[in-house]
């Protein structure tokens, strides 16, 4: 029975390397083409109304998820916790930009876009308080003193990039993380490590990026990204005539559907339901269309 999931497995690199490897790892691109059309190839145009309102249930439900007992919502005195705390967080002082740096989320297209509106911008956009111009990619929030934080986290556009917890783990069992010879033993190590071992590559975003202690104004979801980060831009007042070629996540995103449902079947019962209960506040703050893992969560509630 253990050679039919294989055949699939098989199956599914064969089709993933039919459409390039790039798109299923969303590994770093160095290739540059020539398309800047704005318009859309594949999927559909998002109207900014329809944006705005997605943007509205997505904050809802994390604000909902916010007032339950017990989220950590304030910054801590000691520099030591903030930067164990806010590890994941990243800004662009030259853009007035906080974001959550969470590996396969779309993060290596975005920092690839925000490198070329840095060459772009030459310091236009008003600063708030005079920072050092450092290199402004990857800066780490924890780098700031609390001042200069509390300042930050008030005035910059903070975006939160999400996706589905069970394809980030599917997306790291793919790139050969952990070593495990199956999926199933992936997970179980996965499971064994527990929260505070995990690799932030499957570490649930609510631990990564603290959304209840940083009030993301932008919450964009993983498969809508080109969609999405075109109203964003404009929104954040940035320049929005940039190419978004680099997000191929819509494709990639029906692939894993997929892919994420072989690799589900492998999976004990038991296996799905702790998974389920490892993601239980990723699978409440978030809303995941069709999420594989949502169903299981059996008490909701016992946060
Ligand atoms: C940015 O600055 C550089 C050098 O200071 C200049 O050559 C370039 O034209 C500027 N770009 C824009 C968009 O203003
Ligand atoms: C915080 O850092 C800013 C520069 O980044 C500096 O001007 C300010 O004096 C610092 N504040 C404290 C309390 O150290």
């Amino acid at each position: 029975m253990r050679f039919l999931p294989r055949l699939v497995i098989s199956a599914a690199l064969g089709i993933a390397t039919f459409l390039g490897w790039r798109l299923l790892l969303q590994s770093p691109t160095t290739g540059q083409g020539g398309d800047v059309s704005p318009k859309m190839k594949e999927g559909f145009t998002l109207t900014l109304d329809t944006f705005l309102h997605v943007q509205q249930l997505r904050k809802k439900r994390l604000r909902a998820f916010c007032s339950q007992p017990g989220r950590v919502t304030t910054l801590p005195r000691s520099q030591e916790e903030r930067a164990h705390l806010l590890s994941s967080l990243r800004v662009s002082t030259k853009l007035d930009l906080l974001y959550c740096q969470v590996p396969s989320t779309g993060m290596e297209g975005w920092q690839q876009l925000l490198g070329k509106l840095e060459e772009k911008e030459n310091v236009t956009l008003q600063v708030p308080i005079p920072y050092p111009q450092s290199h402004a990619l990857e800066t780490r929030l924890s780098e700031f003193n609390l001042t200069a934080i509390e300042a930050m986290l008030g005035s910059y556009t903070k975006v939160l990039f999400v996706r589905d917890p069970f394809q980030r783990l599917v997306s790291a069992f793919m790139q050969g993380m952990g070593g495990s010879p199956s999926f199933s033993s992936f997970v179980q190590d996965v499971l064994d490590s527990g929260q505070h071992n995990a690799r932030e590559n499957w570490k649930p975003l609510v631990s990564l990026c603290r959304p209840c202690l940083v009030q993301y104004d932008y919450v964009v979801m993983f498969g809508f990204l080109r969609q999405e980060l075109g109203h964003l831009l404009r929104r954040a007042g940035l320049p929005a005539d940039i190419p978004l070629r680099e997000f191929t996540d819509t494709q990639v995103r029906w692939t894993y559907s997929w892919l994420s449902e072989q690799m589900f079947s492998e999976l004990s019962l038991q296996q799905k339901k702790q998974l389920s209960h490892f993601y239980r506040w990723d699978l409440s703050a978030f809303l995941f269309s069709s999420s594989l893992l949502s169903d299981l969560l059996s008490t909701p509630e016992t946060w």
